[in-house]
C-alpha cells in the first residue's frame, strides 16, 4: 500500500506492515484524516496502539507525517502511520485490522456515502474491521452537500441502519454533541471556535 512519509510516498508491503502491527496491541483507523492530528494525538496518548490515518489528499498527509516523525518530545508519534487511499478503494493490507474506526467531519464523497446510507459503507467496514471493532462518526450537521437534507441523529441512524447491519454492527449511540464534546481533530477545533454549529455523533459496535 502507499504510505506517506515526510519525504513523500513509498510502498509498504504486507510483510513490513505485519511486522509493524505486531509491535502494538490494537489498531485505530481514522478515515478522511485530513491533517492527521487526531491519530497522532491518539498515538501519543496510547503507545500500545498503532494509529493509522487514511486520506486521498496526499499533501495533507505529508504535513501529518512531518509532525508524526518529529521526536516524541516535540510532538512526534512513531506509532502513527499515514496511508494514501480513498475510502472506496482501500488497500488489501488493511483487511480486518481495525479495532476502532473513526470518521470525523467528513466531506465530499465520504460524507455523501454516509448521508445516503450507501452500501459501500458496509464494504468499507467489512474490509477494515476486526471482529469486535467499534465505529464512530461525527458529522457537522450544517455542512450538507447539495441534494441532501440537514442530518439529525435519527436520520443518520436510519440511513446507516442497513449498511451497519450488513457489516455486523449495532448502533450504541446516536445523538447531538455539544461543542465541548467535539472530537479532538483540527476540524472539531474549528467548529468549536465557531458559532456552536450542530454536530451529530453515531457509535456502533460489532
Ligand atoms: C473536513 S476534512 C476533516 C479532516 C479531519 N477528519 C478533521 O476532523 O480535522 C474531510 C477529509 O475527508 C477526506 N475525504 C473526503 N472524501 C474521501 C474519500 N472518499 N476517501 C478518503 N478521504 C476522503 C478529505 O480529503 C478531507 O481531508
Amino acid at each position: 500500500m502507499e504510505i506517506i512519509t515526510r519525504r513523500g510516498a513509498r510502498t509498504m508491503d504486507q510483510a513490513e506492515f505485519d511486522e509493524l502491527r505486531s509491535r502494538y496491541a490494537s489498531t485505530l483507523v481514522d478515515l478522511g484524516t485530513g491533517d492527521g492530528a487526531w491519530p497522532r494525538r491518539f498515538a501519543r496518548e496510547h503507545d500500545n496502539v498503532l494509529a493509522i490515518g487514511i486520506d486521498s489528499d496526499r499533501k495533507a498527509l505529508q504535513e501529518a507525517a512531518k509532525m508524526a516523525e518529529r521526536k516524541p518530545a516535540r510532538g512526534g508519534a512513531p506509532n502513527a502511520l499515514y496511508v494514501a487511499a480513498s475510502a472506496e478503494t482501500l488497500p488489501p493490507e488493511l483487511h480486518s485490522i481495525a479495532d476502532w474506526i473513526t470518521i470525523y467531519f467528513p466531506w465530499a464523497a465520504l460524507l455523501r456515502l454516509i448521508l445516503s446510507g450507501d452500501e459501500q459503507i458496509a464494504d468499507i467496514l467489512d474490509a477494515l474491521s476486526a471482529p469486535r471493532a467499534r465505529f464512530s462518526i461525527v458529522l457537522n450537521a450544517e455542512a450538507v452537500p447539495d441534494g441532501f437534507e440537514q442530518p439529525d441523529p435519527a436520520s443518520v441512524r436510519k440511513s446507516l441502519k442497513a449498511p451497519l447491519e450488513t457489516a455486523g454492527f449495532r448502533v450504541t449511540r446516536a445523538e447531538w454533541l455539544a461543542s465541548e464534546q467535539a472530537p479532538p481533530t483540527t476540524w472539531g477545533g474549528r467548529l468549536v471556535k465557531g458559532s456552536g454549529r450542530a454536530m451529530v455523533a453515531l457509535d456502533a459496535q460489532r
